[in-house]
């Protein structure tokens, strides 16, 4: 009898278990082995490995499922414990699963964090794929078990490098496909320059590399503009970056007569033109637009400003609002979406917008905002490109410019 994983039952009652058990033929006991690892009964089991030695191999011929299949994913930690202790073989079943993918696609946090710190199961990658594709951690991030990822993120196989080389962040680009599994948004981001410090210093704000990526922001913006009408309309994107918000609008049913998605950096600039074109868009330009530069500015009026994430340095704030209410006449409309803290200088940009638009709205970001916005519904490529969707909290500000 091993030592590790303690008895359940009483001495008499084992003992009537192993006087059944030798009545069973081989395959019965093999049918048995496996259902008692799906139910948890480690003294069956602690039986019959006694009266068959070899039963510790057996697994589904169909399926390839192993008793430590069973146990893992059905969160039976005591029988995992003793198959271990057994030398159960971490085996991979007909469809490449581990039990680790099993217990992580079941969100058995206590088994994912068993097999994550043994040593004696040889080595285990959480980034392993099984036939479809999907690593264990994939699984984990879909059980959305909090421990579940934890343990696997902590396993010395999830490196960061191994992590971004699974990512396609460590490309020069991603296109993503966003909001809609039928009609996709189509964005690319590229890869972010100088990424120590992205933001340069304010008085080289053409060194500014941020808008390279998509700020989670964006999407959330993208969200809220895509059930507003644009007919007729002009609208004008500040510090676009990507462009999803832009694009989002100027690829609604309810198109405005013209979109300009701006920004500074040429770089960012290009990518928007890259952008308008993936998503064949009429009528919508990427404009290189300098915010301190009037003659860089759209040459005819605008009725809705859009911007998202754009206040980090608080020097900015006097600029910003400045250009946001010299664009828009009286009766046009600002919409703005940033976190709800941690950017320097938004508190005041907020007070002053409020101030000069005294019929502003302030709403806190619904839930389905927060939702993975990827197409493919990847929740590994959700954490690893948008994961300020599920630490931050965001704030949609509409500002309606009040008459002269
Ligand atoms: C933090 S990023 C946000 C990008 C995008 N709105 C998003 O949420 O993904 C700020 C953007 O503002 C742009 N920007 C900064 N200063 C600017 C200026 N003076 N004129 C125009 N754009 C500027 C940057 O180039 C950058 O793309």
């Amino acid at each position: 009898m091993d030592l590790k994983t303690p008895q359940e039952i009483s001495i008499e009652e084992f003992k009537d278990l192993e006087v059944e058990v030798a009545k069973l033929t081989t395959s019965d006991a093999e049918r048995e082995w496996l259902e008692s690892c799906r139910y948890g009964e480690v003294d069956v089991l602690r039986a019959l490995l006694a009266r068959f030695p070899a039963i510790i191999s057996h697994s589904d011929t169909k399926s390839g499922n192993s008793g430590l299949h069973m146990a893992s994913a059905n969160g039976h930690l005591p029988v995992v414990e003793f198959l271990v202790y057994h030398k159960h073989s971490f085996t991979k079943n007909a469809s490449g699963n581990t039990p680790l993918h099993w217990a992580a696609s079941n969100g058995q946090a206590s088994i994912v964090s068993f097999f994550t710190s043994q040593k004696c199961l040889g080595d285990i990658d959480v980034l392993e794929k099984n036939r479809f594709g999907r690593s264990a951690l994939t699984e984990g991030f879909s059980s959305q078990k909090e421990g579940v990822v934890e343990a696997l993120l902590e396993h010395n196989s999830a490196t960061e490098e191994k992590l971004l080389s699974v990512d396609s962040k460590s490309k020069s680009h991603v296109v993503h496909e966003l909001f809609d599994k039928e009609r996709p948004l189509l964005i690319r981001e590229l890869a972010m320059i100088n990424a120590d410090n992205p933001f340069a210093d304010a008085d080289n704000p053409d060194q500014d590399t941020t808008g390279l990526s998509i700020w989670s922001a964006s999407l959330v913006l993208a969200r809220w503009l895509k059930s507003k009408s644009w007919s007729k309309s002009r609208v004008v994107e500040l510090g676009a970056g990507c462009g999803v918000p832009g694009l989002m609008v100027a690829s609604s049913e309810m198109a405005p007569q013209k979109v300009y998605v701006s920004d500074l950096n040429p770089l960012t600039v290009e990518n928007i033109g890259h952008n308008i074109k993936l998503n064949g868009l009429k009528d919508t330009e990427a404009l290189r637009m300098d915010w301190c530069d009037k003659d860089t500015w759209p040459k005819e009026s605008v009725d809705v400003v859009v911007g998202s994430d754009l206040v980090y340095q608080k020097s900015l704030v006097p600029l910003l609002s400045s250009v946001v209410l010299e664009l828009l006449g009286s009766g046009g409309v600002f919409y703005y979406v940033a976190p709800d803290s941690g950017r320097d200088g938004l508190e005041t940009f907020i007070d002053q917008m409020k101030r000069r638009c005294p019929g502003w709205v302030q709403i806190d970001a619904p839930e389905e905002y927060y939702t993975n916005p990827l197409s493919s519904g990847d929740d590994e490529d959700f954490f690893l490109h948008f994961n300020e969707l599920s630490t931050l909290k965001f704030i949609l500000y509409e500002f309606p410019v009040p008459p002269a």
